[in-house]
């Protein structure tokens, strides 16, 4: 049995994500973490809320509450909708947690030890309306060159120019439009990335099978230019984790806190404690998936994330974890998405435009959604959400091909023997040749999803479906009943057999609706299908099932056309 960890990229806490967030990675590594559960791996399953940073304080005073409030209601939210969509985390932790506080502090405390912070002082703007420093893009002035009236510190929107805010005519904060501002000295730390240049180099050339788009990426910040550069690592701002050094103060870094971006992959491995200490475990239990001195040299760490993200993880997280000196995994594969675009345009958080997770719910049950986002994701390229093309999935893939196969099976063998596997007749050469296929495909279907390509994946496992449907039409048992009806029943003890096999197969696509195949089938036995021709023997003869409710509704013109509507504009 193998060990599998497994992170999907941590979703920002401030509101809820939009499907296009979704498809980036927590569907996809759900998708990898059922199948290598089916397959009966032993998997850790990981992700959480990023719960610090600007953007988190801004969101908790747009709401009216205090940050910590805010981040615990909103985990609160993306927890219950992550469950209704069916993302089987084995832990869905918070970067705020103690555990994450203490782990950062004790990377920070490594990385000084060994050496690798400095500490730079600089010039930043300070309001002192707000009693704060500003980030760039919260310092809003005149356009240098353009005039401009509502630029921001870091880029001009109208006219692209990139700015320092001291370029800005009539400068004002963003967050209290005060224009009481004044440039102060305040001390930073900085992460010696440029040290550790050779050894992630070395690093990144040792992953051989690693995707191009993925290894490019990291090349070009390792080489493009002056290489790579130090990092500030620690921001003025009163939300987030308290720079120290271990247990200890760090002179001259009272009042500071660490870079969102340092401590969210962080939480990675403190989420496994988390985890642990959840469910009452000891050390040794998470320590196990994340210490190579402790049993994690036999795990094989895959990630999952968008392509933003990417250097992040190949560079930054890589350089907290070297740098430390400590036995931590490092991730072995790294599995990144392009974009999901939305009608022509893109998903927007801060415009609200695109269909959001909670709103999906609110129209369709999360299978759909599994199927056709999974089915469509953006790997070689961005890929677009249109309603058509979703309707026109739902309707052949899911209806016509599964549910109708599912449907006529059923019916037909309790109109002519009842609600139980029928006796009688054998297997022959159509039977045979139907196994070969299967055996075929499920074999290729195996191979796609071991190297999580998920788009052939989600093809074959269609093909897998047509196939039960064509021998059907093929078989036609309803014809042959009126001549043969033993030979029928065979023909209906496979494709009963076959409904069992596809709810394995199809779980990690459509978790809910395999749960209801299986129990119309009346069965718990959830094995894979090592062997197909065992496999289709599984439900014996005499064993009883249920004509299941439809599986899949049709989504008619109307419905279509009203989510059209509905979701053209922004959300408010
Ligand atoms: O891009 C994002 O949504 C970030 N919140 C991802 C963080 S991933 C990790 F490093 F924690
Ligand atoms: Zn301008």
């Amino acid at each position: 049995m193998a060990r599998i960890l497994i992170t999907s990229a941590i979703p920002y806490i401030n509101g809820i994500k939009h499907l296009g967030n979704l498809i980036g990675s927590q569907l996809p590594a759900d998708l990898f973490a059922r199948y290598q559960r089916g397959r009966g791996n032993e998997v850790m399953f990981l992700c959480a809320t990023d719960e610090h940073g600007t953007p988190a304080e801004l969101a908790a005073a747009k709401a009216g509450k205090p940050v910590a409030e805010y981040c615990a209601e909103m985990h609160e939210v993306q927890a219950d909708i992550a469950k209704r969509f069916g993302l089987s985390f084995d832990h869905f932790g918070r970067s705020s947690s103690p555990q994450n506080h203490k782990l950062t502090q004790h990377f920070a405390g490594k990385l000084a030890e060994a050496g690798l912070i400095r500490e730079v002082t600089e010039k930043q703007v300070y309001s002192n309306a707000d009693g704060r420093f500003l980030p760039d893009r919260y310092i809003e002035g005149t356009c240098p060159n353009c005039g401009y009236e509502k630029a921001r510190g870091d880029q001009c929107e109208n006219c692209t120019k990139q700015l320092d805010p001291t370029d800005l005519i009539d400068p004002r904060s963003a967050i209290s439009g005060s224009t009481d501002l004044e440039v102060r000295e305040t001390k930073h730390l900085y992460l010696r990335q440029s040290a550790m240049k050779d050894q992630l180099d070395a690093w990144i050339d040792s992953k051989t099978d690693w995707p191009v788009l993925t290894t490019s990426i990291a090349k070009k910040w390792l080489h493009d230019g002056d290489g790579l550069q130090d990092r500030g690592i620690t921001r003025d701002l009163d939300w987030g984790i308290p720079v120290k050094k271990g247990d200890e103060d760090w002179p001259g870094m009272e009042g500071k806190v660490f870079y969102v971006w340092f401590d969210a992959p962080i939480e990675y491995i403190a989420c496994a404690k988390e985890w642990a200490d959840a469910h009452g475990k000891p050390d040794a239990e998470w320590e196990r998936w994340w210490r190579t001195d402790k049993g994690a040299d036999d795990v094989r760490y895959v990630q999952f994330m968008g392509k933003d993200n990417v250097p992040f993880h190949t560079l930054s997280f890589p350089a907290t974890i070297l740098g430390s000196g400590e036995p931590w995994k490092l991730v072995d594969h790294l599995k990144s998405f392009n974009y999901l675009n939305y009608d022509g345009g893109q998903f927007s958080t801060s415009q609200g435009r695109g269909v959001f997770m909670d709103q999906a719910l609110d129209i369709l049950p999360a299978d759909y959604w599994r199927w056709w986002l999974l089915s469509h994701a953006p790997e070689s390229s961005d890929s677009e959400f249109t309603w058509e093309n979703f309707q026109q999935s739902v309707n052949k893939d899911l209806a016509d091909v599964l549910g109708n196969f599912v449907s006529r099976i059923t019916k037909f063998c309790r109109s002519k023997f009842g609600e139980e596997v029928p006796v009688g007749g054998a297997y022959g050469e159509r039977e045979q040749a139907l196994i070969e296929e299967l055996t075929k495909r499920i074999r290729a279907y195996e191979a796609h999803m071991e190297a999580m390509e998920v788009r052939k994946s989600a093809q074959e496992l269609r093909a897998i479906w047509v196939a039960g449907n064509e021998y059907l039409q093929a078989a036609a048992p309803w014809s042959t009943f009126k001549e043969d009806p033993e030979q029928a029943a065979a023909q209906v003890r496979l494709g009963l057999n076959l409904i069992r096999l596809y709810a394995v197969l199809s779980a990690p696509f459509i978790p809910e609706t395999s749960a209801r195949m299986l129990s119309a089938m009346n069965t718990l036995d959830t094995s894979w299908p090592e062997d197909v021709g065992a496999a289709l023997g599984a439900l014996p003869a005499g064993h009883a099932f249920t004509v299941p409710d439809v599986l899949f509704a049709k989504i008619t013109d109307e419905q279509r056309e009203d989510w059209q509507t509905r979701f053209a504009g922004v959300r408010s």
